[in-house]
C-alpha cells in the first residue's frame, strides 16, 4: 500500500489560497505538505479539470454547471479573485498541469473523482489516461461514487483507491471488500474510537477529513488514524511533526 503522509492539504492550502488552484498547491508545498487533495471532474469536451462544486459561481467569475462549459471557456475564467485580489487571474487547473506541478515539487496527491453532473465511468477513463501520460508520482484515488471506485479498481488496479464516506455503514467491511478499495476516507465527525479501532485492526488505512483543529487531529491520530486532510497544513504540520 502507498505511504500516505499524516497530513494532506485539502484542495491545496485552501485556508491561505484559492482552493483547487496551482497557487494553493504551491503554498501547500511551501508550508511543508507532501501531498494535496483535489477534486477532479470533466469539462463538456471531456477534459479533466479541478474544481469542487458542480457549478462555477462560488469559486470563479463564471456561471452555470461545469459540465456545460468546454475546457477553453473554463480556462478563461478567474478562479482566484473570489478569494483575494492577490490571486486574481488564477485559473481552473487541468489535471495534467497539476500533475506536472506536483512532480516538480516532489509532491503526491489524493485525487478525488467528483462526477457530480458528468458520467463517472467516462471521468474514470479520462483520469486513467491522464495518469498514464503523466510522470510518476504518488497518487491515491478516492470517490464518494461507488461506480467510480469500482471502475477504477477494474481498469486501474495498480492505483490505490480510497472509499469516501460521510458515515460508516453497518456493513462497511463487506462493502469495502466488495469494492476492493484500498483505504477508508471518512468525515472525522462520523468516527468513534471504537469504529476507528475496528478499521485500523482490520489493517485498513484510515484517512479523515476535514480537520483544522490541532487537538482534534492529535485525538484522531491517537485512535490510529493514518492521515488527516486539512485546509491549514501549516498549522497542523507545525504542531504535529512527521511521525
Ligand atoms: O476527500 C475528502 C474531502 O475532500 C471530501 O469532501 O466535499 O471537501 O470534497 P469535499
Ligand atoms: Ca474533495
Amino acid at each position: 500500500m502507498i505511504n500516505i503522509p499524516h497530513i494532506v492539504a485539502h484542495r491545496g492550502a485552501s485556508i491561505e489560497a484559492p482552493e483547487n488552484t496551482i497557487a494553493a498547491f504551491r503554498v501547500a508545498g511551501a508550508r511543508g505538505a507532501k501531498w494535496i487533495e483535489c477534486d477532479v471532474t470533466l469539462s463538456s469536451d471531456d477534459k479533466c479539470v479541478l474544481i469542487h462544486d458542480d457549478t462555477l459561481e462560488r469559486t470563479t467569475n463564471g456561471t452555470g454547471p461545469i459540465h456545460h462549459s468546454d475546457l477553453a471557456s473554463l480556462r478563461a475564467l478567474d478562479a482566484g479573485g473570489w478569494f483575494s485580489d492577490i490571486y486574481k487571474g488564477e485559473r481552473i487547473p487541468t489535471l495534467s498541469d497539476t500533475l506536472e506541478t506536483l512532480f516538480y515539487m516532489e509532491m503526491g496527491a489524493n485525487l478525488e473523482i467528483k462526477p457530480s453532473g458528468c458520467d463517472p465511468v467516462r471521468l474514470c477513463h479520462e483520469v486513467i489516461a491522464e495518469l498514464k501520460r503523466a510522470r510518476d508520482l504518488p497518487i491515491l484515488i478516492s470517490s464518494f461514487d461507488d461506480i467510480a471506485v469500482a471502475e477504477m479498481r477494474k481498469h486501474a488496479p495498480e492505483l490505490p483507491c480510497g472509499w469516501l464516506l460521510e458515515t460508516l455503514p453497518k456493513d462497511w467491511k463487506t462493502e469495502y471488500e466488495r469494492l476492493g478499495a484500498s483505504a477508508i476516507h471518512i468525515d472525522h465527525a462520523a468516527l468513534t474510537p471504537v469504529s476507528a479501532a475496528e478499521i485500523v485492526d482490520a489493517g485498513i488505512p484510515l484517512v479523515c477529513y476535514t480537520i483544522n483543529d490541532v487537538d482534534r487531529a492529535k485525538e484522531l491520530f491517537s485512535w490510529g488514524v493514518t492521515s488527516v486532510i486539512t485546509d491549514d497544513p501549516a498549522k497542523l504540520l507545525a504542531a504535529i511533526p512527521r511521525r
